[in-house]
């Protein structure tokens, strides 16, 4: 079935919001549904339109992966219960670091997530839950890109061979589908969801596991989030795309009171880009490169090495795996 696409020029946020929340109220009637929040403007959007749609009947899951940035499940939970919206946070970080044990290659890493959060987490709270409907977050491109074979982690289900329908009993309702980012991003203040939420800089889901060369342990996801809180709080005002701290796995010798420390190495990007295809090393002032280089050697432990990116993409790309 082709999907109409509605652009966001001709959007016109309250009508698609009434619209919505109609065909949501239609389907689920007195049934319920249940959502998973990342705080991503996507997931965001949808958790709106589903509470307005159904009120306590849906329900909301901010699974804690264990791979978020520093205190961002509990930030985002308070941030929906401040909007009257009630979101369970359920910890399962040891069953995503059990996933990612041992796992170094980029691509298998992602596929360790996205596995445990559909096979495991989510398909356990789904069955439980008794919910005939879920409600998912995918947008036009989403579908695009699968179709295209560029994304693999989106509309995982059918990519994973599962008819959801057949295997957990509930059907997926994706309100978002006919629009793009740009038309998310105005559903979602429309929606009244904050400047945090709706201009959210992209975060990648795979989370700060994209950000750590080689096996994404408890401790180095640790160090990768200390780099990030600097490099988010320096780089905040600069006005670039998307920014981020990355940790490498090779070591590199640097000296530290006196005597020799094999220590490791942070890589800095910062990136100048309209919609991610294509993107540019934003020129930063050095001044704040040495500031960041100052502040990521002195706090987060066994650091000697601060490196900033200058390559374009391509060749390179926005994230490091
Ligand atoms: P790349 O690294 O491909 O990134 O140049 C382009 C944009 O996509 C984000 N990204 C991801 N997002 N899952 C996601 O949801 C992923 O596996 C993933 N990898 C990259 C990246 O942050 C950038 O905005």
């Amino acid at each position: 079935m082709s999907i109409k696409e509605i652009k966001a020029q001709d959007l016109i946020p309250q009508k698609f919001i009434d619209e919505k929340v109609l065909e949501i109220n239609n389907t689920v009637q007195d049934g319920t549904a249940i959502n998973a929040l990342s705080g991503g403007v996507d997931s965001s959007a949808v958790t709106m339109l589903g509470h307005k749609a159904l009120g306590n009947r849906l329900k909301t899951y901010f699974i804690d992966n264990g791979i978020m940035r520093e205190e961002e499940p509990q930030k985002i939970v308070l941030l929906f219960k401040r909007m009257g919206v009630n979101v369970e946070l359920l910890d399962a970080k040891d069953e995503f670091f059990a996933a990612l044990k041992g796992v170094t290659d980029p691509e298998q890493k992602r596929e360790a997530i996205t596995q445990t959060f559909y096979k495991k987490v989510f398909g356990r709270l789904v069955k439980e839950s008794g919910s005939k409907y879920l409600l998912q977050g995918t947008i036009l491109t989403d579908v695009d890109e699968t179709k295209a074979g560029i994304k693999r982690q989106h509309n995982v289900f059918e990519q994973l061979g599962i008819d959801p329908q057949e295997t957990f009993g509930y059907k997926i309702l994706e309100p978002l589908v006919q629009i793009r980012k740009d038309g998310v991003r105005k559903v979602a203040q429309a929606l009244g969801l904050p400047d945090a939420i709706f201009k959210r800089m992209p975060f990648p889901g795979p989370a700060l596991s994209a950000r750590v060369i080689g096996e994404a342990t408890p401790e180095r996801i640790k160090l990768v989030r200390q780099a990030t809180v600097i490099t988010e709080e320096e780089l905040l005002d600069c006005d670039a795309f998307q920014y981020m701290a990355i940790l490498h796995e090779d070591r590199v010798t640097g000296m530290r009171n006196g005597k020799r420390d094999f220590g490791l190495q942070i890589e800095i990007r910062c990136w100048d880009s309209v919609d991610a295809r294509t993107a540019t090393p934003t020129q930063l002032p050095f001044s704040t490169l040495q500031k960041l280089s100052n502040r990521i050697t002195t706090e987060v432990p066994g650091v000697v090495s601060v490196t900033y990116n200058i390559a374009t993409k391509p060749p390179s790309t926005i994230e490091a795996i």
